[in-house]
């Protein structure tokens, strides 16, 4: 492989076909079944590229701290992470919204009644500071998954978490109170290696932003 290879982390998950897709149409391709492979660093055909298969949390801490010179990732992940990082394209794909939901026997539509509630969610961060920019006074319960499973449980009176086609909400009785922000991916950069290998780097992200359409 080149050894001035650029590094993208890309994450595992529900991301992860939208970002090889992206490749694909830049003309990028891996030599290996990525889907099937346990190996976490493929590189790409030509060499130029080195990708690193990590999980969406871990994405915003390799771009940081230069593990990675690039990186692909939600903006759930990267608000959450709360890391500086440089976001010159948004890759409108993986969209979804993060909301507050609550079960359906229980709405109210008057949020002021809130205080005190318990709320389960995979984003403290976020449903902290949203609570207390709306001055409710909530207990965060920070769990790592199957989040709409808490409330039927006794766990928490509401949750925060991702809504896509909104099945999971329904399936478990659950309704939306209110909406905290919209979700796409992001191309995030990491600072030094746009400086320091500008070449490389510009680029590749005028590639990506003509690949989505943002640029023609
Ligand atoms: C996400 C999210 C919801 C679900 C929403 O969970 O946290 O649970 O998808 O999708 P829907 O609106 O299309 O039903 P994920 O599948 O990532 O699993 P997790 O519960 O383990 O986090």
């Amino acid at each position: 492989m080149d050894k001035d290879a650029i590094t993208i982390a890309v994450p595992k998950g529900r991301l992860f076909k939208d970002c090889m897709d992206l490749f694909g149409r830049m003309g990028v391709s891996v030599a290996e079944d990525v889907d099937t492979s346990r190996k976490l660093v493929f590189p790409s055909v030509d060499g130029s590229i080195r990708f690193l298969v990590v999980r969406d949390k871990d994405v915003p801490a390799y771009v940081k701290y230069g593990a990675a010179d690039m990186g692909i990732v939600g903006k759930d992940v990267l608000v959450e992470a709360g890391k500086d990082l440089l976001e010159p394209i948004d890759l409108g794909f993986g969209y979804c919204r993060i909301v507050v939901a609550e079960p359906a026997s229980a709405r109210r539509e008057d949020p002021t009644g809130w205080g005190q509630a318990r709320v389960a969610t995979k984003y403290p961060n976020i449903s902290a500071a949203y609570f207390a920019s709306r001055g409710e006074q909530v207990e965060v319960i920070p769990l790592h998954g199957s989040i709409e499973l808490a409330p039927s449980v006794g766990l928490a009176e509401r949750i925060v978490d991702l809504v896509s086609t909104g099945e999971t909400l329904k399936q478990n009785n659950l309704v939306e109170s209110d909406e905290i922000m919209h979700v796409t991916a992001k191309l995030v950069v990491n600072r030094a290696s746009l400086k320091v290998r500008s070449e490389s780097v510009v680029p590749l992200i005028e590639a990506m932003e003509k690949a989505v359409g943002v640029k023609s």
